[in-house]
């Protein structure tokens, strides 16, 4: 189909895994969804096209059973929590999704139909039978070598659930997987990043080497799932359904124009848990469909309790949404990516979150706006003065922009360590901080000579300045005190909308124009109330 030149630009396309909705979502969840959503907000400020992606899986049996257990079907039940519970979640997040994919939509049952059907066609699917541990927490079929012992010596345990797995005797159809190991460890080798980070990649290749099973595809003991077009007794195993909501909402076998901008995706984020159905069956299904293949899968690290990965049966008892309620939602947008390196694991803690929130969020970030903003208006009535005399230790300050705008631009929009990015934008507030410090503008602007109210204006205009820089490198992590900032500078009028600013002219130094109103704003991060008991 022809395209225009516009359309056929390809879009950084971002996906999340997508969620099982046997029940609300947890920290662990939000942590996935917030960090692609940084991703995916920083490359739209960039000016980029981008489209992000997130969803709920609602097939197969764990699901099915916490719907028996409830006393409604499986339909009524995901209906309900992905209403009640995970759409709103992600609106209080601030998430910029510019889709929600539901595995139970029409639209996502005919394109897995139409792509099995063809994987059928193309001989690899084949009919055998398969006995074997299966544990429902994970959907999956497990080595008898990786359980852990159980209770009594017939009772094996789930490495990951610590729960009994089940004994699974079916005829199922089998895709030929075992046949891609060495294509896949080919296409490793060519695109090193391909998996990320390099331990996610050295397991991966690990796990490969050693040569791959064919793998089971269907079930045909129960029926919550997309039943095969050759053989509707049995239902499509539920990853490799899921798996292909990548495929339906890029607009597969639907939207050509938009397969073609959209496909292959940019980024799949995963969770560590998930990494092997991403970086191994997932790419040697769309090698067997004769698709591109995605460019990168990053696995980012679980959020932990007591030394055990958060789940349903392992939490906190802290949801999102008591930590909005006491942190704000920026605070929350911010605590888990600037504390946890992206790709490792780490533990929430409620001290640390506090202690972030006041030395860095409220004390350094939120204090220099105040203050800046209360010079200019006790100095200069509120209009931003011109920089007249600027200096040796403007010209750092200029320079110190430029720094962190590159490295943030490479660690969060390239490398994902959002961790370092943000730690980068924070060295350059902390460096505005010091030169407010040395400059001293309160004892400045006691000199009422011409030189005296130049210098005054000059080092007024450079921390104004820093903050519109400041303003924009936050929008994509901070949206909601960003936009704060971008009004108490009076930016817009000058410099349009802080969406419309772009990464490449951050570090122009001098965009904020003198005159520019400047007002003091709500407090960006107020002084934090006792901590509720929960
Ligand atoms: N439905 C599958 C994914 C299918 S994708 C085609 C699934 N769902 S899940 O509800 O279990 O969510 C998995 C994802 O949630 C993880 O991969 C991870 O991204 C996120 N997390 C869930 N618990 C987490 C932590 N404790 N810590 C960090 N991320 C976690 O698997």
């Amino acid at each position: 189909m022809a395209a225009s030149a516009d359309n056929t630009t390809s879009a950084y396309y971002v996906t999340t895994p997508i969620y099982y909705v046997n029940d609300r979502p947890h920290l662990g969840h939000a942590y996935t969804t917030v960090a692609g959503d940084v991703l995916t907000r920083w490359h739209r400020q960039r000016g980029e096209q981008v489209w992000y992606l997130t969803g709920t899986d609602e097939h197969g049996q764990k699901i099915m059973r916490t719907a028996d257990a409830n006393g409604v079907t499986p339909q009524e039940w995901c209906d309900k929590l992905v209403e009640d519970a995970w759409k709103p979640l992600w609106q209080h997040l601030n998430i910029a999704n510019d889709d929600f994919i539901r595995t139970t939509e029409q639209r996502h049952t005919d394109r897995v139909q139409e792509f099995v059907q063809d994987l059928h066609d193309k001989g690899e699917i084949y009919k055998g039978g398969y006995e074997g541990p299966y544990c429902v927490g994970c959907e999956e079929y497990k080595l008898p070598a990786e359980l852990l012992p159980g209770a009594t010596d017939d009772v094996k345990l789930c490495p990951v659930h610590k729960k009994p797995v089940e004994w699974l005797e079916e005829e199922n159809y089998f895709f030929r997987l075992s046949a891609y190991g060495p294509k896949l460890l080919e296409f490793y080798a060519a695109n090193p990043d391909f998996i990320a980070p390099a331990s996610a990649r050295n397991e991966v290749l690990r796990f490969v080497e050693q040569g791959l099973q064919d793998l089971s595809i269907s079930r045909s003991t129960f029926d919550w799932g997309v039943p095969l077009p050759w053989d509707e007794k049995h239902v499509l195993y539920v990853w490799v359904d899921a798996l292909q909501n990548y495929l339906t909402a890029a607009g597969y076998g639907a939207d050509p124009e938009r397969f073609a901008r959209l496909w292959p995706a940019s980024v799949h984020l995963v969770g560590k848990d998930i990494l092997r159905f991403h970086a191994v069956i997932w790419p040697a299904m769309l090698m067997a469909a004769g698709l591109p293949l995605p460019k990168r899968v990053v696995a980012n690290g679980w959020l932990m309790v007591g030394g055990e990965k958060m789940s349903k049966s392992n939490l906190t008892g802290i949801a999102p949404q008591d930590l909005t309620a006491h942190f704000g939602v920026d605070a929350y947008r911010y605590y888990f990516l600037r504390a946890i390196p992206f790709g490792t694991d780490g533990s929430f803690s409620w001290e640390d979150f506090t202690a972030r929130y006041t030395s860095e969020l409220a004390n350094d970030f939120g204090n220099l706006a105040s203050r800046v903003a209360a010079m200019v208006g006790k100095y200069f009535d509120r209009s931003l003065p011109a920089a007249t005399a600027a200096g040796e230790a403007e010209q750092a300050v200029a320079e110190g922009l430029a720094t962190a705008v590159q490295t943030a631009d490479r660690k969060i929009g390239e490398e994902l360590d959002f961790a370092g990015g943000i730690a980068a934008i924070f060295e350059f507030v902390k460096q505005v901080n010091g030169y407010l410090t040395e400059q001293e503008p309160w004892k400045v602007a006691k000199d009422e000579s011409e030189a005296g109210q130049a210098r005054l204006a000059t080092i007024l205009y450079t921390a104004a300045e820093a903050l519109r820089a400041t303003a924009v490198l936050l929008n994509p992590l901070m949206p909601v005190t960003a936009e704060k900032l971008w009004d108490s500078l009076g930016a817009e009028a000058g410099l349009g909308a802080l969406a419309d600013q772009t990464i490449a002219t951050v570090a122009d130094w001098g965009r904020l124009p003198a005159g520019s109103t400047v007002t003091k704003g709500e407090i960006l991060f107020p002084r934090l109330e006792e901590k509720p008991a929960v």
